[in-house]
C-alpha cells in the first residue's frame, strides 16, 4: 500500500489530543485479511487509558458545547474537505484493513464524509419552541442541549461509515466522543482522528481508543457516569449486553444490531431491475452488511426467469484482492467469519437446499469464499433465520402475498427489508405490513446520510442519518419562567 500522504497512517491511539501508546507498551497487529500481512501494530489500551479518554472528552465538553453550532460546523466542514481530498489514500488503507474492493471504499469514504457535511448543517437547526402557556405571566420554552460525553463502539464492515455516522451528529450539536474502534480496523479510525486534528477540532473532542481487550474496554465505556449516551453498532447479543451493562447508569442508548433482510420479488416485478438490487443489495461487501438481503424471496410466476437472470450475475462476479482492479468481492473480514458461512451452507445443503453456485472457499485467497446461490431454501434451515454475513444467497419460492409477508415478518429482527413489484395498491399494503425500520421499494440501495437507518425489535433502536438521527444527541429541557406579566 503506497500512500500520498504516509501520515493518514497511525500507530498511536488518540487521546486529548495526543497520539499515545498502552501504558505497559502492549500493541497488536492488524491484518490484511487478503494477504494475511500485518500493516501495522497499534496500541492495546487497557481500561486506564480509557477512563483517561472518557476524562478528555469530559473535560473538553464544556468548551466545544459552548462554541456556536456555526463555529462547530466550520471546523467540521473542514474536517469533510480533508477525507475527501485524501479519499485514494483512505480508500486504500481501508481495503488494505477491511478487504473490500476499492471502488467500494472509496464509495465508503465518500458516504462516511457525507454524514458530516449533512450533521455540521443540521447542527444549526437544532431548534427549541416556545409553547403557549398555561398561566398568565408565565412563559414556557423547551430548548436542547447536548447529551453530554458519547461513546460510540462501533464495528469493522464500514470502518469511516460507521464512525462518522455517530460521531458526526454528536459534535455538531456540541458532544465530546470517545470511540472505540474493532479490533479488525482502527486504522481508518486513527485516519479519522488525523484527519480531524488537522481540521482543528480541539483536544479531547475526538479520542480512539484502540485496544484487543474490547470487554475491559467497553466495561469502562458502559459504566463511568460521566458518558451520558452510547451509541454502538454490531451483534444483537453484544447490543443486549452493552443495555444490560449501561442499565447501571442509564445512559441513553442507539443500537443498531442485526438484521435478517427479507428481499421479496412479486410476479409483476421488472425481472432486470430485481436482479441489479437483489446483486446490489446481497453482495455489497461480499454480503458483510447488517442491511445484506438475507432471504430472497420469489413468487412463483417469475421464479424461472428470475433465478435464471440473478444465476448469471452471480457467476460474473469476481473475486479477489480487493486492491486489484476489477474485483467486486474480497475476502471476508477473519477465519471465523468464514467458517460461520460455510457452517450455514452445510446446514442448507444438508436439509435439501440445492448448490446451484459456488459453496466453497475460493482459491483466490485463504478467506475469499465463492459467490454461492442456494435453491430450494425453506425455514427449516439456519440461513432462515440468521444473518449468513457472506456473499450467500438463499432463493425461498412463494406463492402468495399473505404467505410471504408472514415468512418475512417470522423473525426478531427487524432492520431493512425490501420488494420489487409494480401493484400500488400492494406496494402500499406491503411496505405497512413489514416489520422493519427501513423497506426499499424497487431498490435494493437505501443507505444514505438524508434518511434516518435503524430498526425495531431485536435490531435495535435510535436512528442515524437524517434530522430523526441528531435528536438522539440532543436532550430537551424546559424552562417554565414566571413572572414577566401578561398575557
Ligand atoms: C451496516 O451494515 O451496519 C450499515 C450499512 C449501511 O450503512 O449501509
Amino acid at each position: 500500500m503506497t500512500l500520498r500522504e504516509p501520515r493518514i497512517l497511525q500507530d498511536r491511539a488518540y487521546v486529548n489530543g495526543e497520539w499515545i501508546a498502552a501504558d505497559d507498551d502492549a500493541t497488536f497487529p492488524v491484518r490484511n485479511p487478503y494477504t494475511g500481512a500485518v500493516i501495522a501494530s497499534v496500541p492495546d489500551l487497557g481500561a486506564a487509558a480509557a477512563e483517561r479518554a472518557v476524562a478528555a472528552a469530559a473535560a473538553a465538553f464544556p468548551a466545544w458545547r459552548d462554541r456556536t453550532a456555526g463555529e462547530r460546523a466550520t471546523i467540521m466542514r473542514k474536517w469533510f474537505d480533508l477525507l475527501l481530498a485524501h479519499q485514494d489514500d483512505l480508500a486504500a488503507l481501508m481495503t488494505a484493513e477491511q478487504g473490500k474492493p476499492l471502488t467500494e471504499s472509496r464509495g465508503e469514504v465518500a458516504y462516511g464524509a457525507s454524514f458530516i457535511e449533512w450533521f455540521a448543517e443540521e447542527g444549526r437547526r437544532a431548534y427549541g419552541d416556545v409553547i403557549p402557556t398555561h398561566r398568565s405571566g408565565t412563559r414556557i420554552l423547551a430548548i436542547r442541549q447536548p447529551v453530554g460525553v458519547v461513546a460510540a463502539i462501533t464495528p469493522w464492515n464500514f470502518p469511516i461509515a460507521m464512525i462518522t455516522r455517530k460521531v458526526a451528529p454528536a459534535l455538531a450539536v456540541g458532544c465530546t466522543v470517545v470511540v472505540k474502534p474493532a479490533e479488525d480496523t482502527p486504522l481508518c479510525a486513527l485516519a479519522l482522528a488525523y484527519l480531524a486534528q488537522e481540521a482543528g477540532i480541539p483536544p479531547g473532542v475526538l479520542n480512539v481508543v484502540t485496544t484487543n481487550r474490547p470487554a475491559e474496554v467497553g466495561g469502562v465505556l458502559t459504566h463511568d457516569p460521566r458518558i451520558r449516551k452510547l451509541s454502538f453498532t454490531g451483534s444483537t447479543p453484544t447490543g443486549k449486553e452493552l443495555m444490560k451493562q449501561a442499565s447501571g447508569t442509564l445512559k441513553r442508548l442507539s443500537l443498531e444490531l442485526g438484521g435478517n433482510a427479507p428481499f421479496i420479488v412479486f410476479d409483476d416485478a421488472e425481472v432486470e431491475g430485481a436482479v441489479a438490487g437483489a446483486m446490489a443489495s446481497k453482495y455489497r461487501n461480499g454480503g458483510q452488511t447488517c442491511v445484506c438481503a438475507n432471504r430472497i424471496f420469489v413468487q412463483a410466476g417469475i421464479y424461472d426467469k428470475f433465478v435464471a437472470a440473478f444465476s448469471r450475475a452471480i457467476a460474473e462476479l469476481r473475486v479477489g484482492d480487493g486492491a486489484a482492479s476489477g474485483t467486486d468481492i474480497g475476502p471476508l473480514i477473519n477465519t471465523a467469519a468464514l467458517e460461520k458461512v460455510e457452517r450455514m451452507v452445510q446446514d442448507a445443503v444438508d436439509k435439501g437446499a440445492e448448490l446451484a453456485l459456488g459453496g466453497r472457499r475460493s482459491p483466490a485467497g485463504e478467506l475469499i469464499y465463492e459467490p454461492t446461490l442456494l435453491l430450494g431454501a425453506d425455514a427449516s434451515m439456519d440461513i432462515a433465520h440468521e444473518e449468513v454475513f457472506g456473499p450467500v444467497a438463499p432463493v425461498f419460492r412463494f406463492t402468495t402475498e399473505e404467505e410471504v409477508i408472514a415468512q418475512a415478518n417470522d423473525t426478531p429482527y427487524g432492520l431493512a427489508a425490501y420488494f420489487y413489484g409494480r401493484d400500488h395498491a400492494r406496494i402500499w399494503r406491503v411496505a405497512e405490513a413489514l416489520e422493519y425500520g427501513m423497506v426499499g421499494i424497487n431498490t435494493g440501495m437505501i443507505s444514505t446520510a438524508v434518511a434516518p437507518f435503524g430498526g425495531v425489535k431485536e435490531s435495535g433502536f435510535g436512528r442515524e442519518g437524517s434530522r430523526y438521527g441528531i435528536e438522539d444527541f440532543l436532550t430537551i429541557k424546559y424552562l417554565c419562567w414566571d413572572g414577566i406579566g401578561a398575557p
